[in-house]
């Protein structure tokens, strides 16, 4: 075989791409990352901590060096440096409960076809129905995902130096950005608007980070709740835009514009694809899951935002990188 011919090795890693969610999602179930820090390093050791047979300790470990999250040296495992940082609970930038989360969300793939054909999903659509557990699972597993975008924004807006500003976070979720922000600014204030128990699990947070006396909730679908006049300095819009479409998104963003005082800022976080839809590679991605999941929304790009604030009456927009998303800042 000539050296240009391709192999089947690249397909064949995609088509059995599933074993990897499975192995990172049941070894995140385990608590393996937690217990391979603490220092159980062998299959036996790791068995006894999570008491699961040795055999599954095993595979798992052989599962887990096979993707390169485990490291093997003298008969010793330990987590790579990535799975260190980003595997074991409690770290601030752990996607733990989001691997476990997205080997729950596997099953619903055996549907896509169906789903590309009728242009949709093809039973209630996850994200648009009020008080969905499905939402109550996402928020805190994805907070974490939100962390370098919320301080690439902190830092774009010069928000710790900002004085006594009040921010409007719609769809807030978790609360994450309001507990960063209002812990960086102690003159600011948030108001966060989201489903009730939604709404619960960030004053959580937010009492945990000790910033809750300036955290304000508004119970609501955000559709039909009013924003107000010229009330916030800053409006956030995180990881929504793309389960709307263009006729939603350009609806919000009009309220938001209204909602911002003369001067005041909108920030858009969201996977936004280049205008000749080339790339970035998991923005392209993603609008697989807003198919199987959203009536209409999909990864927009950046003409697609330009136009739709520039609808809404905003003069000036920017794009700042916080891979794999993008804010975009309107004023
Ligand atoms: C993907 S999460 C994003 C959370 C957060 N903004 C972030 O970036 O981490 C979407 C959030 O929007 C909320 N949401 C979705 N549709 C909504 C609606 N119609 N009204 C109010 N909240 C909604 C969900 O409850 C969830 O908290």
């Amino acid at each position: 075989m000539s050296d240009n011919q391709p192999t089947p090795d690249g397909v064949l890693r995609l088509i059995n791409g599933y074993w990897a969610t499975g192995v990172v999602g049941a070894a995140a179930a385990h608590r393996l990352f937690t217990h391979l820090e603490d220092g159980a390093d062998t299959a036996g050791h790791l068995a006894e901590r999570a008491e699961i047979s040795e055999r599954g300790a095993q595979t798992l470990l052989d599962g887990l060096v096979g993707i390169g999250l485990v490291e093997l040296a003298g008969g010793r495992y330990r987590n790579t440096p990535e799975a260190s940082a980003y595997l074991v609970e409690g770290k601030p930038a752990s996607l733990s409960s989001f691997a476990r989360l997205k080997l729950k969300h596997m099953g619903a793939l055996v549907t896509l076809p169906d789903v590309v054909r009728a242009g949709g999903p093809i039973t209630d659509p996850a994200t648009e129905v009020a008080d969905n557990p499905h939402w109550e699972e996402i928020v805190p597993a994805i907070a974490a995902q939100s962390v370098p975008a919320a301080e690439v924004a902190a830092e774009v807006l010069s928000l710790a130096g900002a004085g006594a500003i009040s921010i409007l976070d719609v769809g807030g979720g978790s609360g994450i950005y309001s507990a960063l922000w209002l812990t960086a600014n102690p003159a600011a204030r948030s108001t966060q608007l989201d489903w009730e128990p939604i709404n619960q699990i960030a004053r959580r947070l937010l009492h945990e980070r000790g910033v809750a006396d300036r955290f304000t909730c508004i119970d609501g679908d955000f559709h039909t709740t009013d924003f107000g006049s010229a009330r916030y300095d800053v409006a956030l819009y995180s990881h929504i835009a793309h389960q709307e479409g263009p006729e939603g998104n350009v609806e919000v963003f009009t309220r938001l514009r209204q909602a911002l005082k003369p001067g005041g800022a909108l920030v858009v976080c969201d996977y936004v694809v280049d205008d000749d839809r080339s790339g970035p590679a998991f923005p392209l991605i993603f609008a697989a899951e807003m198919l199987l999941k959203s009536k209409q929304g999909g990864t927009w790009r950046r003409a697609d935002y330009r136009d739709w604030l520039t609808k809404a009456g905003f003069e000036e927009v920017s794009f700042h990188l916080a891979p794999p998303a993008t804010l975009v800042v309107a004023r």
